[in-house]
């Protein structure tokens, strides 16, 4: 037994003391220290006596106790806001751009903009990107690491290009029909806030997916799931009914961009200022909820051209031709029936409007558009035995009272 316990101390010790030695004589940062400090000293920015006196040798960490993170990356990436290094290379080389400046390293750390394992100490373990080996974070470069800076921002910044056209691409095509995004949205699909966390998230592309787009994609395995899921729908055996939106590499690039920022975790939100919200008016208002929620069905303004498998009428219905089926092809009664939805949200508690022609008509035809946009409608089989067409979702609990109205205004004007 005490032979049992000698055997098991020393194996202790042994693995402690390999470890110590690995993380604190070995490793690269001391190398990448004093390399920083020889420079100093040849370019005579400090005279030998000063050297050591001014920087110590030793593990650097930034510690950030509301984020629950510890950043050792500063071990190695001494120079990172020092401008007399910029001819040098990584990691002894100055930060690109103005970012440091923006965000003082000593408050925001490195990993909150660059993913990657704040706590290693070696660069393989920080950059946690090796292909095989299941990483949670893997470190994210240009331009993915866009996603990351909408952790705190909300607003549109001019330095993230990629995740612009994602985002506008995504809020354009409809993705919302089938998706949800913070809960609103369609039901066909997943919900989309979650899949930047990729630890939460655990999915990889298919085995067949091309090495040279994953090198593009940082090699990192859970961008090339969400690329592959957007760009090649049916690659996933699952993948059933996601549309092939026939993308192109770089659209569908800058889609993986955005949907990476698609996370549970907005760190920093909080720290921004708020402006406030410039309400949109009635008609802009719908053209957003109908790009967000039914373009992809509907097609781009309503002009329809979605073929629908097995629909009997084998096309998603159009819908800029609302206003004849509501008796509204004068642009005058159309302006009418547009301004009371804006002031009512609603034709019927608007009560009689005497100046507007057959207006119970009209009111008779809104309730029944309303009603197919609240509650769905059931799309007919052309061939009882084949396969369930798309059918028109409900939307009554994910579009308030006011979308609705905005949405039928909307498609009233379009046509
Ligand atoms: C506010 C977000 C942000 C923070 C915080 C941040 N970075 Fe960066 N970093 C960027 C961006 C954006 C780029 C790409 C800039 C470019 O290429 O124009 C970048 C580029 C780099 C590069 C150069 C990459 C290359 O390909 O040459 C290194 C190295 C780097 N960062 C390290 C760090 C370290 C270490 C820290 C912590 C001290 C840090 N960064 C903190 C946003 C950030
Ligand atoms: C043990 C030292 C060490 C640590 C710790 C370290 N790095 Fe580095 N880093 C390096 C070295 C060495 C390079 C250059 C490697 C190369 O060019 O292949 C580098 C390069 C980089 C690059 C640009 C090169 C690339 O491959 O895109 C980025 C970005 C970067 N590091 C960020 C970080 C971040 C963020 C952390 C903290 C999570 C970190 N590093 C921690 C040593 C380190
Ligand atoms: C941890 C949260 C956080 C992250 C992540 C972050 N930022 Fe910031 N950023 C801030 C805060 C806070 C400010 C200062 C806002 C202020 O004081 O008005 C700021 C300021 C800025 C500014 C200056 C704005 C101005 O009006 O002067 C720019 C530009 C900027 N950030 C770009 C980026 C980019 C690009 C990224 C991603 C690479 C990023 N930020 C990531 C929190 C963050
Ligand atoms: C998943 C695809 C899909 C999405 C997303 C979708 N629809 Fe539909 N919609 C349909 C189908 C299919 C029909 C035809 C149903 C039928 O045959 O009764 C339809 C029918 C309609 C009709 C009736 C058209 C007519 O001529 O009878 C209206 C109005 C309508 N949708 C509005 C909307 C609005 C507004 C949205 C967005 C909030 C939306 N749809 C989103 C598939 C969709
Ligand atoms: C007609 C409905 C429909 C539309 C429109 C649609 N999707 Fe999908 N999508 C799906 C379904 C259903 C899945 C789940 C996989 C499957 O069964 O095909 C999916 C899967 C995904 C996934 C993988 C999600 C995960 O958690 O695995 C992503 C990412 C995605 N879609 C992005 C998009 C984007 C971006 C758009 C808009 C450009 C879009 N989708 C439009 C139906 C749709």
């Amino acid at each position: 037994m005490k032979i049992l316990l000698y055997i098991s101390s020393i194996v202790i010790l042994l693995f402690t003391g390999f470890y110590l030695y690995q993380e604190n004589i070995a490793p690269g940062w001391r190398s990448h220290q004093r390399a920083y400090l020889d420079k100093l000293e040849n370019k005579h920015y400090l005279e030998k006596s000063q050297v050591s006196y001014s920087f110590p040798i030793k593990l650097r960490q930034i510690y950030l106790q509301e984020m629950n993170r510890v950043d050792r990356c500063v071990s190695c990436h001494v120079a990172m806001e020092d401008p007399r290094f910029e001819k040098e290379t990584n990691p002894l080389k100055v930060h690109p751009g103005k970012y440091l400046k923006k965000h003082d390293p000593e408050k925001y750390g490195c990993t909150i903009c660059h993913d990657g394992q704040g706590r290693a100490v070696n660069w393989k373990d920080a950059a946690a990107d090796e292909p095989d080996v299941y990483w949670t974070k893997p470190i994210l470069r240009k331009p993915f690491l866009e996603a990351n800076c909408y952790r705190c921002h909300v607003d549109l910044l001019k330095e993230t290009p990629d995740y612009n056209l994602g985002k506008q691409y995504f809020e354009t095509s409809g993705c919302l029909g089938c998706h949800k995004r913070d809960g609103k949205g369609g039901f066909m699909g997943p919900e989309l806030v979650g899949i930047g966390d990729v630890s939460a998230h655990i999915k990889y592309p298919e085995k067949s997916f091309d090495p040279a787009i994953l090198s593009q994609l940082n090699g990192n395995p859970n961008l090339a799931y969400i690329y592959e899921a957007v760009r090649f729908p049916g690659a996933q055996p699952e993948d059933t009914v996601m549309f092939d939106f026939k993308l192109s590499h770089e659209d569908t690039r800058a889609l993986t961009v955005y949907l990476k920022s698609l996370s549970m975790h907005q760190t920093g939100t909080y720290r921004l200022p708020l402006k406030p919200v410039c309400p949109l008016q009635i008609i802009e208002k719908g053209k957003k909820t109908f790009q967000l929620y039914c373009t992809a069905c509907h097609g781009n303004n309503g002009r329809g051209g979605v073929r629908n498998p097995n629909y009997i009428n084998d096309y998603i219905p159009r819908l800029n031709t609302l206003s004849e089926q509501m008796f509204l092809r004068k642009k005058k009664k159309q302006e009418s029936v547009i301004s009371i939805l804006d002031e009512f949200d609603d034709l019927l508690e608007a009560g009689p409007q005497s100046d507007i022609s057959g207006f119970f008509k009209v009111v008779a035809k809104y309730m029944a558009v309303k009603n197919i946009i609240e509650n769905g409608r059931v799309a007919e089989k052309k061939d009882g035995h084949g396969p369930m067409p798309l059918n028109m979702p409900t939307w009554g609990r994910s579009l308030s009272k006011q979308d609705v109205a905005s949405v039928i205004a909307y498609l009233i004007s379009v046509y």
